[in-house]
């Protein structure tokens, strides 16, 4: 599991093992834009702050995904212990 954090709302959450940060978001009232939600779309990029994506989808280039600054998070999770996104 991993702490995803809000910079904006302020707010952090625990994303346990085999669930999305989309989810834990969408549970805790969080409105997120998604399509897909299979890592094909790009409607759920988000930028990341802080922290090192687990990245699992199909729509980042390499260089993208390298960067450690966007992330898909209906389906991508993190390396890191914490992740702080731009929500
Ligand atoms: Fe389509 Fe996340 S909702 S890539």
């Amino acid at each position: 599991s991993f702490t995803v954090v809000l910079k904006r709302k302020g707010k952090e959450f625990e994303v346990p093992a085999g669930r999305t940060i989309m989810e834990v978001l969408q549970e805790n009232g969080v409105r997120v834009a998604y399509s897909c939600r299979e890592g094909v779309c790009g409607t759920c990029e988000t930028r990341v702050i802080e922290g090192e994506p687990d990245h699992k989808d199909k729509v980042l280039s390499e260089r993208e995904r390298a960067s450690n600054k966007v992330i898909m998070i209906c389906c991508s999770g993190a390396r890191s212990s914490r992740l702080v996104l731009d929500i």
